[in-house]
């Protein structure tokens, strides 16, 4: 084999990092390993447990129940699965307001379950009158965010909350991206703060273990129960996950980066990563770039579309939202020596691309 994985050196685009070092010894040792099936690979299955109490941990849950699933996409899809399960409604429907990632049209899609999105309030957040305006008896799930993939922002999950329970729904946070760097923010995101029934959140993405490494909590065990088969030639008896062979490697990796970090080094983490973020905005707009101010360690910028491209060109690995705009995570592997040398590309690419437009 003569491909080399890409180096970080000029990502800027992806909600995934470098594993923390104890991470990727841990992925490795446990490799060979499948917590989907727990009677053969016992060692790995209690430690899934582990790691599901440490997430519970950290999204202010006392006594977690979930697993670790495959990412957020997985992780959406569960929730919505188990709302739907849990639902009496006849066409059961998923509300969510237009930030959704797109693993929540999947889930809909896969799942005969018609989803329904809203516009969002000028700050790129929910607005929970919109929602509440798009429910109705068949309503089995609000799903709201907390760190969207684009704008980075967390919606008003409280206030969601009493829009759940007032329509009889439940309601699935997503903080696949966001959950390691929320617990050092003020916002109101977690099983603390609203009645919040599951939650998704990645130690692949800002929890900084090795892909795959995604998780799944909900505050009831008939949360999961609704979601768990019969599986007769193992000798366990149900199983919950959507995947039936999973890599013990995302469960151990998750494991050995969350006793590495938690806390202090996710704390340290955010605030150098959120640093970094506010100086990149303020460098851009300085640049006359309208910028969206970041609410967490994303930054996003109007880019004229051919300078966009000259930077894809000179290898940044940039990406745009759905309206076209410049999208920067400020991931761990982001360091101020990275940013610099990708704003000097956008002073120097700046003055060319302006002419290659005007041609
Ligand atoms: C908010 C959010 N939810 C879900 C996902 C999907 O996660 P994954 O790609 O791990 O399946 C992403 C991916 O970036 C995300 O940003």
């Amino acid at each position: 084999m003569r491909a080399e994985p890409q180096s970080f050196d000029r990502v800027l685009s992806s909600m995934c990092t470098e594993p923390h070092e104890a991470a990727r010894e841990a992925a490795e040792r446990f490799l060979a390993t499948n917590p989907g099936d727990p009677a053969t690979y016992p060692a790995i299955a209690d430690m899934e447990g582990e790691v599901v109490d440490a997430l519970g941990q950290i999204a202010s849950l006392s006594d977690p129940h979930g697993f670790v699933a495959s990412g957020g996409t997985e992780g959406n899809i569960q929730a919505v699965r188990a709302a739907r399960e849990c639902s009496t409604a006849r066409n059961p429907n998923v509300v969510a307001p237009e930030t959704v990632h797109f693993s929540v049209r999947k889930a809909a899609d896969v799942l005969d379950v018609e989803l329904r999105t809203t516009p969002v309030d000028g700050d790129y957040r929910a607005d929970p009158e919109a929602i509440e305006a798009a429910t109705d008896e068949n309503t089995a799930a609000i799903v709201a965010v907390a760190g969207s993939t684009e704008y980075g922002r967390v919606d008003p999950i409280p206030a969601l909350g009493d829009v759940a329970t007032d329509a009889g729904a439940m309601l699935h946070v997503d903080a696949a991206w966001g959950g390691f760097v929320l617990p050092f923010t003020d916002y109101e995101w977690d099983f603390d703060v609203a009645a919040v029934d599951t939650l998704a959140m990645d130690p692949h993405k800002l929890g900084q273990a090795a892909i795959p490494a995604g998780g799944f909590l909900a505050r009831e065990q008939a949360t999961v129960d609704a979601l768990a088969v019969e599986t007769p030639y193992l000798e366990s008896a149900t199983q919950a996950t959507l995947t039936g062979t999973r890599s013990g490697a995302g469960v151990a990796s998750a494991m050995a980066a969350i006793e590495a970090l938690w806390p202090e080094g996710y704390r340290e983490t955010y605030e150098r990563q959120q640093e970094l973020a506010d100086w990149l905005a303020e460098e851009l707009a300085a640049l006359g770039l309208d910028v969206v101010e970041p609410s967490l360690p994303l930054v996003t910028a109007n880019l004229d579309p051919t300078l966009f491209d000259a930077l894809r060109e000179a290898g940044w690995r940039v990406s745009r939202t759905a309206t076209g705009e410049l999208r920067v995570v400020c991931m761990p592997h982001v360091t101020r020596e990275l940013l610099e040398a990708f704003l000097d590309d956008v002073r120097a690419l700046r003055p060319r691309a302006a002419v290659a437009a005007d041609d």
